[in-house]
């Protein structure tokens, strides 16, 4: 069990990285609408980070052990489905709530977040998990700095979902990152506080808890790659990505128009 610790040329190439996959959310906020594909929304990212940015779409052709490799260059994971859903040519209808995950490379390094959008006018308990699980992503990094634990990430946002009556789905995790998309450690969103590997000054993982709004079971589709709620629960999710710092955390995937944190 390794965990790098990034040196600062890497952390200024990490902060490009993930300051660019955030921008690709800002940039497809407008065309989250009613009887887009994802399809649609897929070739818009990629066309975006390619031609605009210069960034290569991490999920394209990506093929990790066990998995055919990943077909799209984003995730569109609608209502029940918990997260990898693959695009379609199926289109939004009003009422749904859609994430979209986007990890980019840039000069050789990875940057990855998602957010959820609604599709018109979402249901007031669609909107409520959503929102639920922005802040219990925000709570989890909140606890970030040198010589805290990965059990106090996991503790901060498992009490605070499951006292909701929501479930926090186990089979998915934070993980560190870099060179590669998906490095040690992994970061699970629930725990025991003060408990686990402890932080230091210079790591690099992503925060990233499904949150769903009855049971935590999922199952995988025939797609081999999306995951969706076993009891056909709204699954909602959001990620960014975090450098562990002496005094606390830089979050290295916001963007000017990534939804502010909650006030607590
Ligand atoms: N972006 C996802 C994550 O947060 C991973 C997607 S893997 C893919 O870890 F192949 F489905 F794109
Ligand atoms: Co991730
Ligand atoms: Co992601």
């Amino acid at each position: 069990m390794t965990i790098s610790i990034k040196t600062s040329e890497e952390i200024a190439k990490m902060r490009i990285a993930g300051r660019l996959a955030g921008e690709v959310l800002d940039y497809i906020t407008p065309f989250v609408k009613v009887g887009i594909s994802t399809d649609e929304l897929d070739k818009l990212c990629h066309d975006y980070m390619v031609n605009v940015q210069g960034c290569i779409p991490a999920p394209l052709n990506y093929a990790p052990h066990g998995h055919a490799p990943y077909p799209k260059s984003i995730c569109t994971s609608i209502n029940h489905q918990v997260c990898h859903g693959v695009p379609g040519d199926k289109k939004l209808k009003n009422g749904d709530i859609v994430n979209l995950d986007i990890t980019t490379i840039k000069d050789g390094y990875h940057g990855d977040t998602s957010r959820m959008f609604y599709v018109g006018e979402p249901s007031i308990q669609a909107r409520r998990l959503c929102e639920s699980t922005h802040e219990a992503m925000w709570r989890g990094i909140r606890t970030v700095k040198h010589g805290s634990t990965l059990g106090d990430i996991g503790y901060a946002i498992q009490s605070f979902v499951e006292g909701l009556g929501y479930s926090v789905v186990r089979e998915f995790c934070g993980h560190g990152i870099g060179k590669k998309f998906h490095e040690e450690p992994q970061v699970l969103h629930y725990g025991k506080a003060n408990s686990g590997i402890r932080l230091e000054a210079g790591m690099i993982f992503t925060i990233e808890p499904m949150v769903n709004a009855g049971k935590a079971g999922i199952k995988q589709l025939g797609d081999g790659w999306t995951i969706v709620t076993k009891d056909h629960s709204l699954s909602a999710q959001w990620e960014h990505t975090i450098l562990v710092t002496e005094t606390g955390f830089e979050v290295l995937t916001l963007s000017a128009d990534a939804p502010p944190p909650p006030e607590l």
